[in-house]
C-alpha cells in the first residue's frame, strides 16, 4: 500500500486508540507476529493495533508485502487460523497493511524487528564462523533515521551474544543523530524480546500463548516492553520473564536452541550402539522417559536436525563471544553437537552406499519426508536435503513425497511425487526421513507392496512395523532402522534390484 494512504489508515487507527505497530521482516516469524497483534482486541472487543508489514524493496519483499495487502499470508504455515486472521485484517476498517516504504517507521509507535541474521560457514567444522552483521546494523540505522524520539524498538531475531548492545543499539542511535535527535538527552528504547514461535499448527498460539522473555538495554526500555508484551501475550497462563540485562536475554535463546541441539546430538552416539548390539533403542528411551521431570524430554534417534535455528544457534553465542566481546568461548559439547546432527543423515546414505557396494549410479531413491519436522512446511536445512545431494552426487534418481511441499525449494530438480505410493514406485532405495501422521501408518504396508528383492529401506523414525520387517528380511530387502539392533536381517541380495512397480 502506497505511504499517503498508509498515513491516513493511521492516523484514523491513532485516532480510534490503536497503537501503530511496524513489523520489519514479514518471513515465518514476521508473519507470525503481523497476524497476532492484528488479531489482538481490547477488552472491549475493539482492535488493539494497526500493522504495517514492512520488508525489502526486491521481488520477494514485495510479493510478501503485496500478499499482506490482499489479505493473504506472506509466508505460508498450516497453521488454520492463520489465513483467517489475515484474511480478516485486510477487511474494511483494516488493520493490517503492507509496504516496502521506510518512512512508515515515522508512524510507529512500536518497531519489530523480524529480519534475519543468518550464520555462515562450510559444514564440518566450527571454527571458521562469519555472522555479517552489518546488513542488521543498516536497517537499525535506517530504522532510526525514520523513528519519531519515543518509539519502541524491540528485536525479536536470534542475535550473537553482545549484538544488540555492541553493534544494534549504537546503530539506531546513529540513526537518531542523523535525525538530529539528542541521543543523550533522548536515548532511543531497545529491547530484545526473542521469539519461541514455532512453526506449524499451533504457529499463531506459539507467539502469544507461550512463555516469553525480553529485556531492556536500560530500565526505562525494559519497563516499555514489560507493558507491550502484556497487551498482547496470554501472561495469565504465561507470565512473562523479564532477564537481568538484555545479553542475558540474548543468552537465554541462544542457550535454549543449543540444550535442545545437543540433546538430540546425544542419542545419536546411543542409537550406533544399540545398532551394534542388538537393542531396539526406541524401546529403551520410551521406557525412561516415564521417568517425568528428569527424564521426559529425552530424545528418539532420528534423521538429524534441520531448521533455520537449530543448526546455527550454538554458533551465534561462539561467533558473538568472541567477535563482539573478545572472549573465546570453546562451548565443547555445543560445537560438537551441531556437527554430530550435521553427520546423522550421512549415516543413511552410508547404509545404502554399503548395501549397493558403491554402485549407485541410476539407482532410484524415494525420500520420504523433507521438511525439518513433522506438520511443518518448512524446508530449510533440512537433514532430507544432505541425503538428497549425496544420493544425486553419486549417480541416484531422486524422487520425494512431502504432504506439505509441493515444490522443494531448496532444490526444485527433484520431483515431488503427489503421494507416497507413486514415489515408492520402481524404488531400489527408501529413505523413511520424516514420522509424519499422513504417512506413518500406511507407509509399511507399501513398503511391502512396492519394494522388491535387494532394494534397501533407512528408516530413521522405526516407523516400519516388525512384521513388516520381517517381511522384508525374508523377502531380500534389506531394512536399516536407526538406533534398532534388532532389526532381522535379510537374506543376501543379488546383485541388482527388480522392483515389483
Ligand atoms: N523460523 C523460526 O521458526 C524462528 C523462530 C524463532 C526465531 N527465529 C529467528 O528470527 C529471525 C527471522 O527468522 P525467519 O525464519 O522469519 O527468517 P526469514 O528469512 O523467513 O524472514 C526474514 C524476512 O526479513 C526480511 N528482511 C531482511 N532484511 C530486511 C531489511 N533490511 N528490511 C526489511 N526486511 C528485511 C526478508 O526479506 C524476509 O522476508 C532469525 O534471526 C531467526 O533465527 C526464527
Amino acid at each position: 500500500m502506497k505511504f499517503e494512504e498508509i498515513k491516513d489508515r493511521a492516523a484514523k487507527a491513532k485516532q480510534d486508540g490503536q497503537e501503530i505497530i511496524v513489523v520489519l521482516g514479514l518471513g515465518f516469524v514476521g508473519t507470525a507476529v503481523v497476524a497476532n497483534l492484528a488479531r489482538t482486541l481490547t477488552p472491549g472487543g475493539k482492535r488493539m493495533f494497526f500493522c504495517v508489514g514492512l520488508d525489502r524493496d526486491d521481488a520477494a519483499g514485495r510479493e510478501k508485502v503485496g500478499r499482506l495487502d490482499v489479505g493473504r499470508s506472506p509466508t505460508y504455515a498450516n497453521d488454520p487460523s492463520l489465513e483467517t486472521v489475515i484474511s480478516a485484517a485486510a477487511k474494511e476498517p483494516r488493520n493490517a497493511v503492507g509496504t516496502t516504504d521506510p518512512r512508515v517507521i515515522g508512524l510507529a509507535d512500536v518497531v519489530i524487528s523480524c529480519i534475519n541474521l543468518d550464520l555462515v560457514r562450510e559444514p564440518g567444522q566450527t571454527d571458521v564462523l562469519d555472522c555479517p552483521t552489518a546488513g542488521y546494523a543498516a536497517a537499525m540505522r535506517m530504522v532510526g533515521e525514520h523513528m519519531q524520539p519515543g518509539t519502541l524498538v524491540t528485536i525479536e531475531s536470534t542475535l550473537p551474544l553482545g549484538c544488540s548492545d555492541r553493534v544494534l543499539y549504537p546503530a539506531l542511535c546513529e540513526g537518531q543523530k542523523k535525525r538530529g535527535v539528542d541521543v543523550v538527552k533522548d536515548p532511543p528504547m531497545l529491547a530484545y524480546c526473542y521469539e519461541r514461535v514455532m512453526p506449524g499448527p499451533d504457529y499463531l498460539d506459539s507467539v502469544n500463548n507461550f512463555w516469553r522473555a525480553f529485556a531492556g538495554i536500560d530500565q526505562r526500555s525494559s519497563e516499555r516492553a514489560e507493558a507491550f508484551l502484556a497487551k498482547y501475550v496470554n501472561t495469565k497462563q504465561f507470565p512473562l520473564w523479564r532477564h537481568k540485562t538484555i545479553r542475558a536475554a540474548e543468552m537465554g535463546k541462544l542457550l535454549e536452541n543449543s540444550y535442545r541441539a545437543t540433546n538430540i546430538a546425544f542419542i545419536e552416539e546411543w542409537a550406533k550402539l544399540a545398532e551394534r548390539v542388538g537393542v531396539d533403542l526406541f524401546d529403551v528411551v520410551r521406557s525412561i522417559r516415564l521417568r517425568k521431570g528428569t527424564h521426559d524430554n529425552m530424545m528418539l534417534p532420528g534423521l538429524g536436525v534441520g531448521g533455520y535455528c537449530l543448526t546455527k544457534d550454538a554458533l551465534l553465542a561462539a561467533f558473538g563471544a568472541q567477535k563482539l566481546l573478545g572472549v573465546e568461548a570453546e562451548l565443547p559439547f555445543s560445537r560438537r553437537a551441531i556437527l554430530t546432527n550435521e553427520k546423522m543423515p550421512l549415516r543413511a546414505v552410508e547404509s545404502v552406499e554399503k548395501h549397493f557396494k558403491g554402485a549407485l549410479r541410476g539407482k532410484r531413491a524415494a525420500l520420504i519426508g523433507v521438511t525439518y519436522r513433522p506438520g511443518v512446511a518448512d524446508t530449510r536445512s533440512s537433514p532430507s536435503e544432505i541425503v538428497a545431494r549425496e544420493f544425486v552426487k553419486r549417480g541416484a534418481t531422486v524422487v520425494a513425497y512431502d504432504p506439505l511441499v509441493e515444490l522443494w525449494e531448496e532444490f526444485p530438480e527433484i520431483p515431488m511425487a503427489k503421494d507416497c505410493a507413486s514415489a515408492l514406485d520402481q524404488a531400489d532405495i527408501v529413505v523413511v526421513c520424516l514420522p509424519d501422521a499422513h504417512y506413518k501408518n500406511y507407509l509399511p504396508e507399501l513398503v511391502k507392496q512396492k519394494l522388491a528383492r535387494g532394494a534397501i529401506v533407512v528408516d530413521a523414525w522405526s516407523l516400519i512395523t516388525d512384521a513388516i520387517g520381517k517381511h522384508c528380511a525374508e523377502h531380500g530387502i534389506e531394512l536399516v532402522v536407526y538406533g534398532r539392533g534388532d532389526v532381522p536381517k535379510s537374506t543376501p541380495a543379488p546383485a541388482t534390484a527388480a522392483a515389483r512397480g
